[in-house]
């Protein structure tokens, strides 16, 4: 279990590109948004033929394969990215990633009446401004990178967190509300992280009739609040579980905390959160205001609570994982029905110095899909002069089915060819 904990772990925790060591629409009929990565997708493409097939409907937002998968060298989206684009699990009542949103749904309903706004259908393609600039995110972050962001172009992106849609939604008036959506990030390849997952956001805005009467300055009014709310969803989701306050950092929030539970015997990252950074609220028409964020992985949640031991498995189709859940079921324990033999393969080259492991990963991903469960570097050694070579070990296995001999020859086969010409790697 210990990995669980760290299924897609934030990445906005680091605060610059040198923290980072090799770790990790068409037409619509009622925009949503006035972005202007909505609003260039709408535009551009009018003229264009809509291919039914690769057409999907986000938000009120026709998106065409072409829009987001392009041949062109600002252009990281590999079509197994689009593949997943319209599927929102978290819109699904019997999914145990829907059964989760509405379980925290409950828990803010309770609460606090008729209080939040809730989103769960915002579009995923957001601009590079909504993405990181509107939440004060560095110029120098590393998941600016296209080594860990997928990029429409230059300008465009699929949003790697919900806290893009933050400033928008302070914009136009919101000051409560709770926002659920697919996020993309290039990443390894291991059992907690996908290159698509889940989160939910929450922002709660405070004026100052809110903290006068308390005798608290603004800063600590919000961080109490949020504290206390925070703590309340974190029982209400795992029940009277110990729970402790890490200090963080984001660029977003300041203070910022992490909220830690001690569940089956270790302590478990919950959250991120803080009160946000004066300049969001300010920007987006709320000076005078104070307000709290937190933004939540439903994966890493989802795991424990249910039992899901391989993330793969929220997108399985396989009716023995698909019938185990139904609507309002929280923390069903979800029970194996395979345990299938994996296969490893190793593959050693000499690296050059563009090579990273997300894009390795890309390719095997491109190429194995979800029969891919692991990456791991299992050697790493440079010679005397100077050239640096990894040794890779790729698990195959399936969720739902035993794999031939023959299956995983030619898929690694296909892999070392691609490998070798995509990242200009020489095998050894
Ligand atoms: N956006 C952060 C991430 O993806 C999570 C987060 C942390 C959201 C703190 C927040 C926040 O709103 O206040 O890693």
């Amino acid at each position: 279990m210990a990995v669980v904990s760290s299924a897609h772990s934030t990445i906005f925790s680091k605060t610059s590109l040198f923290h980072h060591i090799n770790g990790f629409k068409r037409f619509s009929f009622c925009l949503p948004f006035s972005s202007s990565a909505v609003a260039s997708l709408s535009s551009k493409k009018k003229w264009r033929q809509p291919v039914a097939s690769s057409m999907l409907e986000l938000g009120g937002i026709k998106i065409a394969k072409d829009d987001v998968v392009r041949d062109d060298p600002t252009n990281n989206v590999p079509d197994t990215i689009f593949s997943k684009l319209g599927l929102q699990l978290h819109r699904r009542n019997n999914h145990p990633l829907g059964i989760l949103k509405n379980g925290i749904y409950e828990y803010f309903d309770t609460n606090f009446p008729n209080m939040f706004h809730k989103f769960d259908d915002l579009c995923p393609v957001v601009s590079v401004k909504q993405n990181f600039d509107h939440v004060l995110v560095p110029a120098d972050h590393v998941s600016r990178s296209y080594n860990d962001t997928y990029y429409v172009d230059s300008q465009t992106v699929l949003r790697c967190h919900t806290s893009a849609h933050q400033a928008e939604l302070l914009r136009r008036g919101h000051t409560h509300f709770l926002v659920t959506g697919d996020v993309y990030r290039r990443d390894s390849i291991d059992s907690t992280h996908y290159p698509v997952f889940h989160q939910m956001e929450g922002v709660r805005v405070f004026t100052p009739d809110n903290w006068e009467a308390s005798g608290l300055d603004p800063t600590s009014y919000a961080a109490e609040d949020l504290k206390k709310s925070l703590e309340g969803l974190a029982r209400h989701l795992f029940g009277a579980v110990e729970m402790r306050w890490i200090d963080a950092y984001f660029p977003f929030t300041n203070p910022s905390y992490e909220l830690e539970i001690y569940f089956q015997g270790k302590w478990m990252e919950v959250l991120g959160c803080g009160v946000m950074e004066q300049e969001i609220l300010k920007s987006n028409g709320r000076s005078n205001s104070v307000a709290w964020a937190f933004g939540l992985g439903l994966e890493r949640l989802a795991m424990v609570l249910f039992d899901i031991p391989d993330i793969r498995l929220f997108w399985s189709t396989d009716e023995r994982f698909t019938s185990q859940f139904s609507e309002g079921q929280m923390g069903v324990k979800f029970k194996p029905f395979s345990k299938y033999p994996p296969c490893y393969k190793d593959m050693s080259f000499w690296i050059n110095d563009s090579f990273t492991e997300n894009n390795l990963c890309e390719v095997i991903r491109g190429i194995a899909g979800d029969l891919v469960e692991e990456v791991s570097l299992i050697d790493n050694f440079t010679n005397k002069k100077g050239m640096t070579s990894h040794c890779y070990r790729i698990a195959y296995r399936s969720m739902e089915r035993s794999l031939t001999d023959e299956e995983i020859n030619d898929l690694q086969w296909q892999v070392r060819e691609q490998v070798q010409n995509k990242l200009n790697v020489v095998l050894r």
